[in-house]
């Protein structure tokens, strides 16, 4: 069947600026780092790639390292794009990364010239692309060089490999030394990645001020803490299909303490009074900081997608929903 976007995908998502940047992200950004592997139902891939689509999603997250096994999500994602998406890329922000265990041996690791260029063109085989619109260094590598790790990103925008480039998973401290370097060598330095939701508010800390002081975007990944702050454990519930059920990833059922259950309970009826579901207070809440462009979710099925964008519609959360939900996370 061949796949048309729906006429009325541009309705009502917001798209704000990447920073000071002149690139728009839509507010909701979807990754594939899970349920996008070689053993996932491609129907369900397009499934849920569709509806992103379809409901204003532009922009599409992936890693060299997404699979299972390493390599798969751009490989289903290449396939998608040459079935159905090919004919909206210029719609459309593809994304992808390198910094993780990739290939054996010294070069298929961290933030090398070396590594970083070959990945590129690895993933960019695997899509069926000629460039990607950003291209992220995965994570800081304490062993080579700072100006190395950024002449390569330099270089792969001048290569027409990437049009824009961004950083994950640096602190505030080397963020701005990333951006002083990016800034010497006129590259289009315009994104951060980092891990942010109600557990986790260590970027609050370091990192959000320096990401407004240079004018770069933020991208919140694991906004949802990958599950845990939606309906799907409430309860004391593990559902079969859940992540933290599953055999593949990092969330684990010892991760649902009964201290955790007792805030996400206690954050749900917060939800509930504000007539959202937990995970759309959770995304409202990430959403209120000024750095945030994009709330960055992962989903097993479409209608976590269309939840996600019914989060970013609503009203921003009210002064006292954010205050009852600080209330709740000092009680941890
Ligand atoms: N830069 C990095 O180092 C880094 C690291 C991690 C992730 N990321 C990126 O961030 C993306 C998102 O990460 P994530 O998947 O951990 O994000 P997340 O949005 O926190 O978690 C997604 C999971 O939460 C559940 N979920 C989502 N919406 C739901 C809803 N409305 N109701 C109930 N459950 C819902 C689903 O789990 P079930 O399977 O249980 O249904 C879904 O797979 C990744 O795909 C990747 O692109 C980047």
């Amino acid at each position: 069947m061949t796949y048309e976007a729906a006429a009325g995908r541009y309705g009502s998502m917001p798209y704000p600026h990447c920073g000071r940047s002149g690139l728009r992200l839509s507010a909701v950004s979807l990754g594939l780092w899970h349920n996008f592997g070689g053993a996932d139902e491609f129907d369900t891939q397009r499934r849920i790639v569709h509806t992103a689509f379809d409901h204003g999603i532009t922009c599409f997250d992936l890693a060299n390292n997404y699979g299972p096994p390493p390599g798969a999500a751009e490989d289903n994602f290449g396939r998608l794009l040459a079935r159905d998406l090919k004919p909206y890329r210029d719609e459309i922000v593809v994304c992808t990364k390198a910094g993780y265990t990739m290939w054996p041996g010294p070069y298929g690791d961290w933030g090398s010239r070396k590594y970083l260029v070959a990945s590129l063109d690895q993933s960019l085989k695997r899509m069926g692309l000629d460039y990607v619109d950003i291209f992220y260094h995965h994570r800081p590598d304490p062993a080579t060089p700072l100006e190395e790790t950024m002449a390569a990103l330099d270089w792969i925008v001048r290569s027409g490999r990437a049009l824009y480039v961004g950083i994950s998973n640096y602190n505030g401290e080397r963020t701005a030394a990333a951006a002083a370097e990016l800034r010497r060598l006129g590259t289009p330095f315009v994104i951060h990645q980092m891990r942010y939701n109600m557990l986790v508010r260590q970027p609050e800390m370091d990192l959000f001020p320096v990401l407004e002081r240079e004018g770069l975007g933020g991208i919140a990944f694991s906004p949802l803490a990958q599950g845990l702050l939606t309906d799907r454990y409430l309860g004391g519930a593990l559902p079969a299909d859940s992540r933290a059920a599953g055999k593949v990833g990092f969330l684990k059922p010892e991760h649902i303490t009964p201290e955790r259950l007792r805030i996400i309970e206690a954050l749900n009826e917060v939800a509930r009074t504000g007539g959202r579901t937990l995970a759309q207070l959770a995304l409202g809440w990430v959403r209120r900081q000024p750095a945030i462009a994009s709330v960055l979710i992962g989903a097993s099925r479409p209608q976590q997608v269309v939840d996600a964008v019914r989060a970013v519609e609503m009203a921003p959360l009210a002064g006292d929903e954010i205050a009852a939900v600080e209330a709740i996370l000092a009680s941890q």
